[in-house]
């Protein structure tokens, strides 16, 4: 039985010191050229590795990231488990992220950089956190600690999911019925919904046009989810102010994109959340030991839905 690490090889050794301390019984390979195949149980990888077939007794695929939609599903055996990566280092780093967005757009630094640009000195109007409304899309594990962590800041939260919840401080909504509700009453908007069939091009301009006028867009989910000409025709029309994107479609963006120069677009490289190799090996190792003891794992993927 062997656990085989296959992604870069300073996480790997962080990972293999950790599986040498708590799991000393389980064979760590980093090295697909040496190990048995058939003693792979378990793999933890970013995508599918194309000799996949080799790996004949394989029980779990781990993604080293929280999303899994960089894997093919049908590309795996119906039996094999599929985890994605829930562990304190990406959630600490979404809630970073999230925060400096949202207050980025809240205390309007897009336009104070213009003026910056311009050498203007001219204070703008400050709306209060009570005047704006803040709604996440996606109440998973990183959606709900967004809320958390934008809790303090008094900025009336809400957020929609697949399936009801109930958060404290939260208005809840859920499914296409709550979804206009919800977005009617938002001015600063964070994606964190998986790519899956259903969310695919799903931030469109009738989407963004339900949002009020003034509001804000904040993308920390996946490129594919936002069609990126209607975000560029929403906030040059005015009908959107500004928007921090954190993913797009295609990654990198090519030199001529729209996006690159917008003055109301704050883009980043896809680095909102990270994998941190210590805490993620601890949640991988958390993982195995309930799967040795017949539970499952943290994180897993419901195949058939795709998240
Ligand atoms: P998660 O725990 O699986 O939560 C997903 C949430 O989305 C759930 O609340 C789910 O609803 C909701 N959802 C899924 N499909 C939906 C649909 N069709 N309609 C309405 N709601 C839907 O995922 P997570 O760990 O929070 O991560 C979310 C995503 O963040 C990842 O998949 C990834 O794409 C993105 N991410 C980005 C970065 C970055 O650096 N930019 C880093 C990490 C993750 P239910 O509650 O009803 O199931
Ligand atoms: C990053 O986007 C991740 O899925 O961890």
């Amino acid at each position: 039985m062997t656990f085989l690490f296959n992604s870069d090889a300073v996480r790997g050794a962080v990972f293999a010191k950790a599986f040498a301390s708590e799991l000393p019984d389980l064979p760590f390979s980093m090295d697909p050229a040496t190990v048995d195949p058939d003693a792979v149980r378990y793999l933890i990888t970013w995508t599918i590795p194309q000799d996949l077939a080799r790996y004949r007794n394989l029980e779990m695929v781990f993604s080293i990231g929280a999303g899994v939609d960089q894997f093919t599903m049908t590309d795996l055996p119906d039996s094999v488990k599929v985890v994605r990566m829930v562990e304190d280092g990406i959630v600490r780093m979404m809630q970073e992220y999230a925060t400096l967005a949202v207050l980025t757009l809240h205390r309007q630094m897009p336009a104070y950089r213009a003026q910056q640009a311009d050498r203007l000195w001219r204070p703008l109007q400050q709306p209060q956190a009570a005047e704006r409304r803040v709604g996440v899309l996606g109440l998973g594990v990183l959606g709900q600690a967004v809320l958390d962590r934008l809790k303090p800041f008094g900025f009336p939260l809400s957020g929609w999911s697949r399936s009801p919840r109930r958060l404290d401080g939260v208005t809840c909504h859920h499914g296409a019925d709550g979804l206009d509700a919800m977005l009617a009453d938002t001015d600063i908007l964070i994606v964190l919904l998986p790519l899956t069939p259903d969310t695919r091009g799903f931030l469109d301009a009738r989407l963004l046009a339900k949002l009020p006028r003034g509001a804000a867009l904040v993308h920390t989910g996946r490129g594919p989810q936002l069609d990126h000409a209607a975000l560029v025709s929403a906030l040059d029309d005015g009908h959107l102010s500004g928007a921090v994107v954190d993913v797009t479609d295609p990654e990198p963006l090519p030199p001529d994109h729209p996006f690159w120069a917008h003055p109301k677009i704050v883009l980043t490289p896809h680095v909102a959340s990270i994998t941190q190799p210590d805490s993620a090996a601890r949640a991988v190792i958390t993982n195995l030991r309930r799967h040795f003891a017949g539970q499952d794992p943290v994180g897993l993927i419901d195949r058939r839905r795709g998240y």
